[in-house]
């Protein structure tokens, strides 16, 4: 069902956590907002009875690779925002190793074209090269700037410390993709620099990486990403799944895995965002397969399964997956469910009990390293600006909008 603008909606016998206590309210919403959140029942043009099921706000990825353009065999922004829409994300930063690379004017505004085609909410993190800085000046309305300072897919590494040092210095968020030791010269350089701005560090999947990000956390200047892989999985898993858990950063030890859950509980870890990175089957078998694991689509489950085991509470899987995104991206009105905040949220039936199948997957490249995984806590219904783009295995193709930094 489409909600067009002017139209309202009423989505019934909501469950919601607000402020750490649950409630059972309806939310009303208009113009894409929401409007009310009521124990009343206001008239509406349409209504969604959500049952008593849990309702949170849309989840934001700031990490995914959605391919566009040059890679597109792989994914697009179609597809990609498909099984965003279908995994209860409603917004997401796409990373610039596309082909050609977003490094220029040029191609972030290729890419912005491209994105329109996106069902759910998109931003775009510009690629950092050793000679690209005016570029990085002039870039308009991106979410950060990424920066390779170890090898992966692309072409995209900068080494020189000086040069690592201007891009913390011109770009309002920097995000890093360093792996082990870099992550403390990332660290040092921006120190000993005295930057002002913001450093992300991404995937962090080692317990001597988040070491080095928490010795830093200096006014919420340095942050810390973890991805679902790096939490639910860990290097015995390369026996079985061979190259279909092979990603950069490497899955870890045992050791390594539950030092990231206690960074997720004690507050180290500040946001989980899930790497998509996309690849076909065909290419993971090849003796050189690339690097990286679909993910967008089984975050939700996997952490939902998660709260039913007990290991993580709804209200940390908001703050990681929702809030602190959108404080840490700047991403306004998003985040949480509150009148007046865009009406992008979630309905997830946290009794259903499924296994990740490969055929239901809406990635293009249609495989899951938790293929086979029964997972119990599912999103059912997705609504993203106030239409519902993803109900009950169904896509319904409404466009979405590019957020506005
Ligand atoms: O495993 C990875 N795959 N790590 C990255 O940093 C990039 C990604 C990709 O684009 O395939
Ligand atoms: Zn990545």
């Amino acid at each position: 069902m489409a909600i067009t603008p002017k139209m309202s909606l009423l989505i019934k016998n909501c469950r919601l956590s607000i402020k750490n206590k649950l409630y059972v309210k309806n939310i009303l919403i208009r113009n894409g907002k929401i409007s009310k959140i009521t124990s009343k029942e206001p008239k509406a043009d349409e209504i969604i009875d959500a049952k008593d099921n849990f309702v949170m706000p849309g989840l934001i990825d700031c990490h995914v690779h959605f391919r566009e353009p040059g890679l597109t065999h792989k994914e697009d922004f179609l597809t990609g925002s498909m099984a965003a829409a279908k995994g209860g994300v409603t917004t997401v930063l796409d990373m610039p190793n596309t082909l050609p690379p977003t490094t220029t004017i040029e191609a972030l505004e290729e890419k912005r074209k491209l994105a329109a085609k996106s069902i759910v909410n998109y931003g775009f993190n510009f690629g950092a090269t050793t000679d690209n800085l005016s570029d990085l000046k002039k870039a308009k309305n991106i979410a950060a700037v990424k920066l390779y300072m170890d090898s992966t897919t692309g072409e995209l590494k900068v080494d020189d410390y000086e040069t690592i040092a201007e891009i913390f210095k011109i770009s309002k968020i920097t995000i890093i993709h360093a792996e082990d030791i870099s992550v403390k010269t990332a660290i040092d350089i921006f120190v000993s620099n005295k930057i002002k701005n913001k450093l992300h560090v991404a995937h962090v999947s080692s317990e001597k990486e988040l070491e080095y990000a928490k010795q830093n956390k200096i006014k919420k200047q340095v942050t810390a990403e973890v991805t679902p892989h790096h939490l639910f999985m860990n290097e015995k898993d390369l026996q079985s799944l061979g190259a279909f858990a092979e990603m950069k950063p490497r899955l870890k030890t045992e050791h390594d895995q539950k030092a990231l859950w206690k960074g997720v509980h004690d507050g180290t870890v500040d946001l989980i965002a899930t790497d998509h990175a996309p690849h076909l089957k065909e290419e993971k078998e090849k003796a050189n397969y690339p690097f990286g694991v679909p993910g967008v689509e089984t975050m939700l489950p996997l952490l939902l399964d998660a709260y039913n085991n007990k290991k993580i509470d709804l209200s940390t899987i908001m703050k990681l997956c929702c809030e602190n995104p959108a404080e840490i991206f700047r991403i306004k009105n998003k985040g949480i469910l509150k009148e007046g905040y865009d009406a992008d949220l979630v309905i997830v039936d946290l009794e259903k009990r499924q296994a990740v199948r490969n055929q239901d997957l809406l990635t293009k490249c249609r495989w899951s390293p938790f293929e086979g995984k029964i997972l119990k806590g599912w999103p059912i219904t997705t609504i993203v600006n106030g239409n519902v783009v993803y109900d009950d295995g169904k896509i319904n193709d409404v466009k979405a909008r590019e957020l506005k930094f």
